[in-house]
Order: structure tokens, then sequence, then C-alpha cells
């Protein structure tokens, strides 16, 4: 008798030499295999989705839960029994989610955001100012990519920005895949006492911001902490990333910079689905007994859906490998997921990507990388994948 063969494992090794590519497994995949059976980091078994329609396809079905959402698989030390904290929003369904999700949207609307484009240019102008007055060489994630969606997220929120060490040291911790199960719960204890704090303090004093009018919403404490906690993680993780990353990337396309400064819209949304940070993709979990391609997905089976490869699928994006800022319909990528839980905080992103990008390329049009390549880290054990430092020079 012959043993059945072993469960891959889920793709994590991107090519060598492309930091910017997703594993190269999935192009594979996405032709011979594209909802396959793989094992993942935290121990269980899921239905690997890989092609565009199937990943929009599962992300759109109201069948498919969110309680691992969004990427519990990724990470080795994860507790798979755990129970959905009522705050959650990313991991509720249905009602409850809904519920909560109807609290923030109103925020978050491209007309609530445009009306804090020009508090972001000021912060992309001031810490330009900063930068350009020093030796003329700066890390760009601590000097400017972090500290711009931390400040506009603080602003937002009513969070005080003086608290950035110790809520940016926590959310590290928190979007990390490597760090222990203590070490997970001692930074999620730690963020949540910050923001019962804040939020007793907003009942008491209410100012005019987000966590202020969410204090009065009717939400209960431990609803108030993890969604608060939730937009604060989210709010600066992920656009920090990005801003560093889309740096690098143009670092290396320096003809494509015209393009950046003449139609930030068009290059954002392309470098969103080029580099498609969210990396280990979003985890759902079958609730009843469902089509996925051509593979029957029985109720209780997890899946994952890789934003990565639907991103890269050619069938959608023809040429998808190449940085192209002239592709037709350049918002159709999944980059901030399909669906119920499609990014919230997605009009916000796309704002301080444009203006981090403009205002830094076009004041600093001679901006170098002041390492070789080959020195940079990039962060393949996090949940939205970026570059630890980015060394940069001019002048
Ligand atoms: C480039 C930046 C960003 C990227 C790539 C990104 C990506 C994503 C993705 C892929 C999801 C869907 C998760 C799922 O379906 O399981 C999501 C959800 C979410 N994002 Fe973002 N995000 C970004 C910025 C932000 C910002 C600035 C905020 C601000 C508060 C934010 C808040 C949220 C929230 C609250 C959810 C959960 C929504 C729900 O479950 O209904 N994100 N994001």
């Amino acid at each position: 008798m012959t043993a059945a063969p072993a469960t891959p494992a889920l793709p994590t090794t991107r090519p060598a030499g492309c930091p910017f590519d997703p594993p190269a497994t999935y192009a594979a995949l996405r032709e011979t295999a594209p909802t396959s059976k793989v094992r993942c980091p935290a121990g269980m078994d899921a239905w690997l989705v890989t092609r565009y329609a199937d990943v929009r396809a599962v992300l759109a079905d109201r069948t498919m839960s969110s309680r691992g959402a969004s990427s519990v698989h990724a990470n080795p030390n994860a507790d798979l029994d755990f129970e959905v904290s009522p705050g959650s929003i990313i991991q509720l369904d249905g009602a409850d989610h809904s519920r909560l999700r109807k609290k923030v949207i109103p925020e978050f609307t491209v007309r609530r955001v445009e009306a804090l484009r020009g508090y972001v240019r000021s912060l992309v102008d001031s810490h330009l100012d900063a930068m350009l007055a020093g030796p003329g060489r700066a890390d760009l994630v601590q000097e400017f990519a972090l500290p711009i969606p931390s400040l506009v997220i603080c602003e937002l929120l009513g969070v005080p920005y003086a608290d950035r060490a110790h809520f940016q040291r926590q959310s590290a911790t928190l979007v990390s895949t490597d760090a222990t199960r203590e070490e997970g719960e001692q930074a999620y204890d730690s963020l949540s006492g910050y923001l019962a704090e804040l939020f007793v303090a907003k009942q008491r004093n209410p100012q005019d911001d987000l966590f202020s009018r969410l204090s009065v919403a009717g939400l209960t404490m431990e609803e108030l902490v993890v969604l608060g906690l939730s937009l604060l993680v989210a709010g600066h993780e992920t656009t920090a990333n990005m801003i560093a990353l889309s740096t690098l990337v143009l670092l290396e396309h320096p003809g494509q910079r015209e393009v950046v400064l003449a139609s930030p819209e068009r290059a954002v949304e392309e470098l969103l689905r080029y580099l498609s940070v969210v990396q280990w993709g979003v985890l759902r979990q079958a609730t009843s007994d469902v089509q996925v391609g051509s593979h029957r997905v029985r109720a209780g089976e997890w899946l994952v859906a890789a934003l990565n490869s639907a991103n890269r699928d050619e069938e959608v994006f023809p040429g998808a490998d190449k940085l192209d800022f002239d592709r037709e319909s350049p918002r159709t990528h999944v980059a901030f997921g399909f669906g119920a839980h499609q990014c919230v905080g997605q009009q916000l992103a796309r704002v301080e990507l444009q203006e981090a990008l403009t205002g830094l390329f076009r004041r600093v049009p001679e901006l170098r990388l002041g390492v070789g390549r080959e020195e940079l880290e990039f962060k393949h054990n996090t949940l939205v994948y970026g570059v630890r430092e980015l060394p940069v020079a001019w002048g």
C-alpha cells in the first residue's frame, strides 16, 4: 500500500531577487490546480484559492464565515478554537458584522476622507521639511512612511500621538506571524487596557473624533476596545508598509515617477495591485457545502483567498507581473479585499498614498536608495508585507 501524498505547505517563498512578486508557485497553481489543499502554518489544512474569479466569488459568498480573518492561518502559534470577540469587525458575520460596520463606515466615506486631504498634505510637507533639513540621508520608514499614517489615524480616532511608541510596538507584535502566543496575548492585553482607559476618558469628556462618537454609540466596553484596536492597528500598519514599499518600487522604476506625479490616482491603484501587501491572503470558513471552481468545499473547511495571486491573474491583468500604470480599469484589483468585509479605510489609504508619493517625488526628485538593494530586509514574517528600514539619500 502506498501512503497518500502529504498535503503541500502553503507557498510562502518569494522568487529569489524579486521581492515584489508573490511565491512563484501561484502562477502554476492558477493554471493547473486553482483550488487546492494546502497545510497552513497554523496547522490546519485549507483550500488555497488562487484565481481572481474564484477569490472574488469566495469573498462575496455570505455563507463563508470570516471568523478566522484576516490571516489566523499564517501564525504557527494560533489558537484555532478561539472565540470571536463581539467587537472584532473583521471576524464577525451577518447581522453582528453589519451592526458594527454601520457605525464606522460613515466616517470613511470619500467626502469625509477628501476633507482630510489638506491635513495629510500638510503632514507630508512638514515631514519632508524635517527630513530635508537633515544630513542628506534618512530611514524613510521611521521618518516618513510610519509617522504619516500614524498621525492621520490618531487625529481621526482621537488617540494621543504622544502614545505612538506604545501602540506602534504592540501593533507590530500583533501583525507578526512569529510572535509567541504569550507575546501576542501580552500585546493584545496591553493595547486593550490602553484603549479602555481612553474610551472611559472620551465618555467623560467627548471631543470631535471617531472614538468619542463611538463611545456613546451604544456599544459595550469590550466591543469598543476591540473595534478601536482593529481601527488603530489596520489604520497605520498597512498604509505605512505600502508607502515604503511603493517608494522602493519607484526608486527601481525611475521612469514611472512622472506618471505618479501626473496621475496619482491611477498609479496608486496599480501599486496596490502589484504589491498586494496583505501577503497571506484572507481566511474564510465554509458554513455549508459550496462549489469553488471545480471543487466541492465541505461545511467546516477553511479557505485561503490569495489576494496576491488574484491580483497577478493574467486572465484579468494581462502582463500581470509588470508594473503598468496604463492598465484599463485600474481599480479592479482585490488588494482591499472584496464583498462584505472590503476594507473600511480604503479611501483614507488612497489619499495617504497619493499625497505621500507625489509629495516625496515632487520635492525630492533626486531621491535614491542609500544602500544596495541586497541589504534591505523584507517583512516575510508579518501579515502585512513591507520593508523594515528604507535607507534613502538625496543631494
Ligand atoms: C494600503 C492600505 C490597506 C490595505 C492594503 C488594506 C487591506 C484590507 C483588506 C484586504 C481587508 C479585508 C479583510 C478580509 O476580508 O478579511 C481590510 C479590511 C479592513 N480594513 Fe483595511 N487596508 C488598508 C488600510 C486600512 C486603513 C487605513 C484602515 C483604517 C481604519 C483600515 C481598516 C480596515 C478595517 C476596519 C477592516 C475590516 C472591515 C470589515 O471587516 O468589515 N484599513 N483591509
